[in-house]
């Protein structure tokens, strides 16, 4: 059963994948992985490691551009998301492309997948900003890995949750407590949920991930490349000179 969130969440997802996808998916590239946008490139980051021959899970893959770079370097790649309208675009691009990732419709916080059967799970700002509740996605991520494992995910920095979501001057200016976990939160016109943004702290995630089960082996805070201007939502070289916009975290099961 899912979740209220993860209800309101699909239905934002089907009715907004066309616009992502259009707006994004230059950056993105068919066969690419950016873990944020700051830019971090998986081919020079390596934060999975070598991949070849590895049983690799995308969490929240959008049109799964990550799992087709993935599957260039001789992964084994699934991919899930929750929104149809997102995994549509992925056989969009395996017909334009000839590329084919396995994709399936999935909550991640009840993962389809047998317990142990991965290598590596990663995820591009993929649900976990999303969930309700992120302690069953880091126990189902947990489960499905085999032991010494890795699940590498990219989120929001929490520190922008303080800030208002804008790249401008604006953006600068801390307008609520970072320690406010209220979601941020829209209704549609008969006041039914329709998005929802859920808040963890710096302290959070590393609660969460712990209590998982897993370790943290690093957590990585991009800097703002030099030449870098494209704007991202609230991301842009101006607000990226002041804050980090992203955290990646690695941990090992
Ligand atoms: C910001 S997009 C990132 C997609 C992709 N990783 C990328 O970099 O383009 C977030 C994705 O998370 C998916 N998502 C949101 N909640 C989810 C959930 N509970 N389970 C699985 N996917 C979810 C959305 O449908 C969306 O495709």
């Amino acid at each position: 059963m899912l979740s209220a969130s993860s209800r309101a969440n699909r239905s934002w997802w089907d009715g907004n994948a066309d616009d992502y996808q259009v707006e994004h998916g230059e950056f993105l590239r068919d066969a690419g992985f950016v873990w944020c946008p700051e830019g971090v490139d998986e081919a020079e980051a390596h934060l999975l490691g070598d991949v070849a021959g590895k049983d690799v899970l995308e969490v929240g893959c959008g049109a799964a551009q990550c799992s087709r770079w993935l599957s260039t370097r001789g992964a084994r790649v699934v991919a899930f998301d929750i929104s149809h309208r997102q995994l549509r675009h992925s056989q969009r691009i395996d017909l334009e492309t000839g590329s084919r990732v396995p994709v399936l419709q999935a909550d991640a916080e009840s993962l389809p997948f047998g317990t142990a059967v991965f290598d590596l799970v990663c995820s591009a700002f993929g649900a976990l900003p999303f969930v309700a509740a992120p302690a069953r996605v880091f126990a189902e991520v947990k489960r499905v890995l085999r032991p010494g494992g890795r699940f590498v995910f990219s989120v929001s920095h929490p520190i922008r949750w303080a800030f208002p979501d804008d790249p401008g001057e604006r953006g600068l200016t801390s307008d609520r407590s970072y320690f406010d976990r209220t979601p941020y939160a829209e209704t549609d016109d008969e006041g039914r949920l329709a998005y929802v943004e859920h808040h963890r702290t710096m302290g959070d995630w590393i609660g969460l991930i712990v209590a998982g089960g897993l370790t943290v082996t690093s957590l990585m805070e991009p800097e703002w490349p030099e030449g870098h201007d494209r704007v991202w939502g609230g991301w842009s070289p101006l607000r990226g000179r002041h804050l980090p916009g992203t955290a990646i975290f690695t941990c090992s099961a």
